[in-house]
């Protein structure tokens, strides 16, 4: 039976307005009714195959993501609640202690992506599962649609079983050059960044790489407060714990280290743009949610909770209003919403 670990510590500065730090992206509905949270709980609901989830999170948002999973009975098994952000490879340190530490599987999934077709996620997995328990780290890759740069890519190498292949390399957010030059070779698939190992193996994994992360988490969870399902790990002691993503501390070096490439509608939902990409539209290829009157208007993504937005006779543009303030921007420069963020720090 595989243990779901839920990533959910990102704050999503690039979905400003509605992505706040109080409530981040994977806390909000943004692609369905549901959360994007409570998407990524019902993926593994199966209790068959998978146990309770546990959850990896900011202690702030510990009530908001108890309530937003209980709505949808998909109650964790653990809530362990950061008392500060040390990037990926600590947080599921803390999460594969959280499940025992030993040959248990688990599934790290981020809290803030779509896969449309979770059927297809599942068939990865149990695709995957017979090198899982051999000792493999497996991720899942996806076909690249550009040279992204905020992506890890994934040379395919030979395969090891049906639909599972060796990675040759994995090489974390590349400079645009590389990038479109691994689009070119044809043999690269993104990271989707889900990854399915046995618990014992990823600490292994990180003991050698890097060693501080894992006795500082050991030391934190050693000495963590418990409040039921809360689990509060030692502030001090997780504090001397290095800050790296898993991509960079345990991927790009590990030997063995498996893909298994698929398609199931992924999206990492980055920007405006990208939500704007995978959201229905209506006649005019406009993509409104909220109180939003358009006339005329074209291609346009309006969202709203709570202000009424109304547009007449404009097209390509992305307009969001939450609380007091309102987004605008041109179509295709979502990604400069990062550039607003930090000019709005220094108000
Ligand atoms: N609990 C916790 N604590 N969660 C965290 C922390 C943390 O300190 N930092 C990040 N997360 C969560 C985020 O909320 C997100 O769900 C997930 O971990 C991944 O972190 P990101 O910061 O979004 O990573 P990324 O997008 O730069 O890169 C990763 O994802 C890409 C695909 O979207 C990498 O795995 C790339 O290789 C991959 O292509
Ligand atoms: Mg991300």
């Amino acid at each position: 039976i595989i243990t779901p670990v839920i990533l959910s510590g990102g704050t999503g500065t690039r979905l400003w307005p509605m992505s706040r730090p109080e409530r981040p992206k994977q806390l909000l509905p943004l692609t369905a009714d549901a959360t994007m949270l409570q998407l990524t709980a019902g993926r593994t609901g199966d209790a068959e195959r998978f146990a309770r989830p546990i959850v990896v999170a900011n202690a702030r948002h510990a009530d908001t993501i108890e309530a937003q999973l209980r709505d949808v009975e998909a109650d964790a098994q653990a809530l362990v609640l950061e008392p500060m952000g040390r990037n990926t490879a600590p947080a599921i340190a803390l999460a594969a202690i959280a499940a025992g530490g030993d040959s248990t599987p688990i599934l790290v999934m981020p809290s803030d992506h779509v896969i449309a077709d979770a059927d297809a996620f599942r068939a990865a997995i149990a695709k995957a599962l017979p090198l899982v328990e051999q000792g493999w780290l497996v991720t899942f890759g996806i076909g690249p649609e550009s040279p992204e740069t905020g992506y890890g890519y994934i040379a395919v190498g030979d395969e090891l079983a049906p639909g599972v292949c060796k990675v040759r390399q994995f090489v974390e957010k590349p400079d645009r050059e590389r990038a479109e030059a691994m689009l070119a070779a044809g043999d690269h698939v993104w990271n989707g960044g889900i990854f399915l190992f046995r618990a014992d193996i990823y600490l292994g994994a990180l003991s050698t790489y890097q060693p501080d992360m894992v006795v500082a988490a050991q030391q934190a969870m050693d000495k963590a407060r418990r409040e039921g399902k809360r689990i509060y790990p030692d502030a001090d002691a997780f504090a001397a714990s290095p800050a790296d993503s898993i991509d960079y501390a345990v991927m790009e070096r590990a030997e063995r280290v498996a893909v298994v490439p698929v398609s199931m509608g992924w999206s990492d939902v980055g920007s405006w743009d990208a939500l704007h990409a995978l959201s229905e539209h209506d006649a005019g290829g406009n993509a409104c949610s909220g109180e939003v009157i358009a006339i005329d208007t074209e291609n346009c993504l309006a969202r709203s909770d709570g202000a009424r937005i109304a547009m007449v006779g404009v097209r390509d543009l992305i307009v969001v209003a939450s609380g007091d303030d309102i987004l605008v921007l041109p179509r295709g420069r979502s990604q400069e919403v990062k550039k607003l963020i930090e000019a709005m720090k220094d108000r």
